[in-house]
């Protein structure tokens, strides 16, 4: 439909459109458009527009579904969901801004927007932010009918592990005793245990943990879960020869963490191990780890399966490796 637009060079998009919005002069029922050149804002009075701006007439769709950060900026920008918030990993801080107001004027249902500031660091493998819009790092990430509360700026959590997780969690039975030895805030821990599953996670970060007990609660699992805080190698002994089932999720440092492992496992037990690796033998160091650790058991590597890739020629691998005497 022919309607009054203001027409502005493609990298004034986003700020035409914001001064637009802030004298209330963006129509809401029209799509905004672009060409190679111009980015079209419809206006709902262009006697009004301020005579800055330029007012054309330009056939513009009806808002037939909801407006994405890509409809605002005219391009599709990259990043994640997490609960509410969005997670950018942009380097250019025009970009990012720019990518950050899109998806704050966008129909997301979203309250913050971060950059990553860092890589995961240190022990805890939590990273910095850079906040762009909304100012709340704390959120509900939902993951296969599971909700997690978490604090992306005081606890490590990935979404791009869901389907792992996933594949890992189904092969509980009830009853299992499935020990997850780096358990951040639950997302191994609370499937295993609404599985019918005994579970314990460990963690060295104290937020974690506590967000592993809500995470219980909320999900109404907490009568079999057992949640630690403290160095895994401290507490597995208090486990010894406990577990069916043991999640190794470390994978730069966890072949350090095998003889804690080991002390886990009972007569059958299956190890979710996790390793970074080269492409050219993704999984051969970690199964030489576990043949090594596992003196006195038969080691027979049930699954040898590709989660993702790390960074160019590396791979994060998932060996299920079954240690029975
Ligand atoms: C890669 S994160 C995995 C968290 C969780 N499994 C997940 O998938 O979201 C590793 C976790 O191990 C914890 N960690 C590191 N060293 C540890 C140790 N020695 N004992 C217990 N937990 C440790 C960190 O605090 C972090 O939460």
């Amino acid at each position: 439909m022919e309607r009054p637009c203001v027409r502005a060079p493609r990298d004034e998009g986003e700020e035409t459109r914001q001064a637009l919005a802030a004298a209330n002069l963006v129509d809401e029922e029209y799509d905004i458009v672009a060409d190679e050149e111009s980015v079209f804002v419809p206006v709902t009075d262009p006697d009004a527009v301020p005579g800055e701006f330029e007012v054309v007439t330009r056939d513009v769709p009806t808002r037939t579904r909801q407006r994405t950060p890509a409809d605002v900026l005219g391009f599709e920008p990259s990043y994640e969901r997490l609960g509410d918030i969005v997670i950018l990993d942009e380097n250019d801080p025009d970009r990012a801004a720019d990518i950050a107001d899109a998806v704050m004027a966008s129909d997301l249902p979203v309250d913050t927007v971060v950059n990553r500031a860092s890589k995961v660091k240190g022990e805890l493998r939590v990273r910095d932010w850079d906040v762009l819009a909304g100012d709340g790092t704390e959120t509900v990430h939902r993951e296969y009918g599971f909700e997690y509360l978490l604090d992306i700026s005081t606890v490590y959590f990935s979404p791009r592990l869901a389907t792992e997780r996933r594949r890992v969690t189904e092969q509980a039975e009830p009853g299992d005793h499935a020990f997850d030895m780096f358990a951040g805030v639950g997302p191994f821990v609370v499937p295993f245990a609404a599985r019918g599953a005994d579970a314990v996670g460990v963690d060295l970060n104290e937020a974690a943990v506590e967000y592993l007990r809500e995470n219980a609660r909320r999900n109404g699992v907490e009568e079999n879960v057992t949640a630690v805080h403290g160095d895994v190698r401290e507490v597995a002994p208090e486990y010894e020869g406990w577990a069916d089932r043991v999640v190794m999720n470390l994978p730069h440092s966890a072949d350090d963490f095998l003889d804690s492992a080991v002390t886990l496992a009972g007569d059958d037990c299956v190890l979710h191990y996790y390793d970074i690796q080269h492409e050219d033998d993704p999984f051969g160091p970690g199964e030489r780890a576990v043949r090594d650790a596992a003196d006195g058991y038969d080691v027979t590597v049930e699954t040898e399966r590709v989660v993702r890739s790390y960074a160019p020629h590396e791979l994060n691998v998932c060996l299920d490796v079954r240690l029975s005497r």
